[in-house]
């Protein structure tokens, strides 16, 4: 949710501020803008719509410095304008600024800086930082005194990075979003996210809340709020630039899709202990999870879809187990004592729903647990426990790869779980274990056979899409509605498949195809549920193995390779990630930024 991009170095700030763009644009897209400090004093650009319009308009003669910031937007107080673009400044422009986050107390903020005479010009929250900093600067402090007393004065989250007109340096902040340092010799970077600058450094240190960082060409110096200085070692992150480049691939989504049977291999490799038929699980040695008598899994979007697949299969393994929208769970969360565990499920691991589930479960004496794929993430950082998913960077707003990935993770917690509660594996590993170890080959050859690409022509002129599915194959429905109307759209619902004649059969007509995932249990009942919705007209398309009885009745099918029941829904979501893929290409979307939407949700 907006990218933040800032950077001093020898070079000129111009090119790489404009690729850290580029490569934050997943956090947000209506606008954009640049601020650099060209020996005479700021000069800036930026006007709404995506960095691509930014790069058109922007004089390469006149934005010439080596200090310098960025901002790709995602926008809450007010509309995607020129006007609303980041960076904000004062008057003069002596002061610029970029944020990520929301300032709870602007407007009180904004009311009394005009009464001081301040002019706004802009109808964001943010606008009042930079004012902030001019009436301290105004008030005769220094630069650096000057930013942190602006900071001190701000309510709510804030990602904040400063220049001041004259100053070769950058002063950033940080309360509640994200904001990282990178650091290559005598050049600097700060942003929202390490694929800013991955391509310069792999040395990031990841800030805590509560940071006050000021950069300039010697070098990074980070405090905390009063100015005390604080200790923070750059790690090194292993994900390469290419993998957070689109290649070959004219999209995002489809690179990810395909680079599922790699991110699977990564997220099993070292986990299995085949010979004993374990689940090892890094840092947990045997018996971790004794104790755990009731497992709660907090997530949003496609990771609460992964959340519900990996409650299903922790309740198979007879844990009791619950998957809870992060965003209710702060409403009315069930009980937790100490023996709960507290799973929060989230790619990013920034996500404000989540985080916010995460610290009411903390606040109740929960044990938590993070699933996530980003290393320093705030999630990472605030669960007492955390297990990667090993997935590399996800750049496609819609998640695909990463939901693969938490599946496998989640469903492998389960057995272990399972395994510490009773002392014994589990006799069900005797065949997950192998099919497991088979399901990145499983996913390699549905994407070489896949005929998602058909099937989403012959349904292109549908009135609308749904997807019904039974166990574990209602979040895969869930999870391909959710995919299909994100990309495409079109208006697609998840049922579960037992569900449809209670109400959703209403919607029933020959222009809504009926995606009915199959994946291993009780389908004959799932058949049944199809039928009744082909026999009122709607074509049925089956995802299921070859020779499978729905075969017979469904209008068409999509196959997947038989595997055991645990994993067949993680193939089945694979054929309607295609589906969701083709379907969107023919409809000419911008597949990898979706209208009003951003990979990292870090508002309410
Ligand atoms: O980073 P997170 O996994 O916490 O994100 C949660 C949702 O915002 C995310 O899964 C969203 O639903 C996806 N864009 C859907 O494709």
């Amino acid at each position: 949710m907006c990218g933040i991009i800032g950077h001093v170095g020898n070079g000129n700030a111009l090119e790489t501020l404009l690729t850290g763009l580029e490569n934050l644009e997943y956090r947000g897209y209506d606008s954009a803008g640049i601020a650099i400090q060209n020996g005479s004093g700021i000069e800036l650009e930026k006007r709404s719509g995506e960095v691509t319009e930014l790069k058109n308009a922007v004089d390469r003669s006149v934005l010439e410095g080596c200090v310098g910031i960025g901002h790709t937007r995602w926008s809450t107080h007010g509309p995607p304008t020129d006007a609303n673009a980041h960076p904000h400044t004062d008057e003069a422009l002596d002061v610029a600024v970029v944020h990520n986050g929301i300032i709870e107390n602007y407007a009180e903020l904004r009311a009394w800086l005009k009464s001081e005479g301040y002019a706004f010009t802009s109808e964001t929250d943010t606008e009042v930082i930079p004012h902030l900093i001019q009436y301290y600067l105004d008030s005769g402090l220094e630069g650096e005194a000057a930013f942190r007393s602006a900071i001190a004065d701000l309510e709510g989250s804030y990602a904040v990075t400063a220049m001041i007109a004259g100053e070769q340096v950058l002063y950033a902040a940080r309360k509640g979003s994200p904001l990282v340092v990178g650091v290559e010799d005598e050049e600097f970077f700060l942003a929202s996210d390490v694929p800013a600058f991955l391509e310069y450094t792999d040395s990031v240190v990841f800030l805590e809340d509560g940071d006050v960082v000021v950069v300039d060409e010697s070098g990074v110096e980070f405090t905390d709020l009063e100015g005390n200085p604080i200790s923070r070692e750059p790690e090194t992150v292993d994900w390469d630039p290419e993998q957070a480049g689109k290649g070959t691939y004219d999209h995002f989504m489809l690179k990810e899709i395909y680079e599922q049977p790699t991110s699977l291999s990564q997220a099993i490799e070292g986990r299995i202990d085949g010979s004993n038929k374990r689940i090892c699980l890094e840092s947990f040695d045997p018996g971790t999870f004794t104790d755990v008598e009731s497992v709660q899994l907090i997530a949003c979007g496609t990771s609460y879809h992964a959340a519900l697949y990996g409650a299903f299969t922790l309740r198979q393994a007879g844990i009791q187990a619950t998957a809870v929208l992060a965003n209710e769970y702060s409403v009315a969360a069930p009980p937790v004592d100490d023996d709960t565990l507290v799973i929060a499920v989230t790619q990013s691991g920034e996500t404000a729903d989540t985080l916010n589930a995460l610290r009411k479960a903390t606040a109740e004496g929960a044990r938590t647990l993070a699933v996530t794929n980003v290393v320093g993430s705030t999630a990472a950082r605030m669960a007492d426990d955390t297990l990667f998913i090993r997935a590399g960077p996800e750049i496609g707003v819609a998640a695909t790869k990463t939901f693969s990935s938490q599946v496998v993770m989640l469903t492998l917690l389960a057995q272990r779980i399972s395994e510490d509660r009773s002392g014994d594996p589990t006799t069900d590993l005797e065949s997950y274990l192998p099919e497991l170890a088979r399901t990145p080959s499983a996913i390699e050859t549905i994407l070489e056979r896949s005929d998602a690409g058909t099937i989403a022509e012959r349904y292109a002129d549908s009135h609308a899409y749904f997807f019904i599915g039974r166990g574990l194959g209602y979040p895969v429905a869930l999870e391909g509605a959710l995919k299909f109307k994100e990309i495409t759209y079109e208006h697609a619902e998840g049922f579960a498949s037992g569900e449809l004649k209670h109400g959703p059969l209403a919607l029933v007509t020959p222009k809504t195809p009926v995606f009915a995932v199959f994946v291993g249990e009780e389908d004959e009942k799932t058949l049944k549920n199809a039928a009744e919705a082909q026999t009122r007209g709607a074509p049925v398309i089956a995802v299921c193995p070859a020779g499978h009885e729905a075969t017979e009745i469904a209008d068409e099918h999509l196959e997947i390779p038989d595997t055991d029941p645990d994993l067949a829904g993680l193939l089945a979501n694979v054929q309607l990630q295609l589906l969701s893929y083709h379907s969107a290409e023919l409809l000419d979307r911008p597949i990898d930024k979706p209208r009003n939407l951003a990979k990292s949700v870090t508002v309410e």
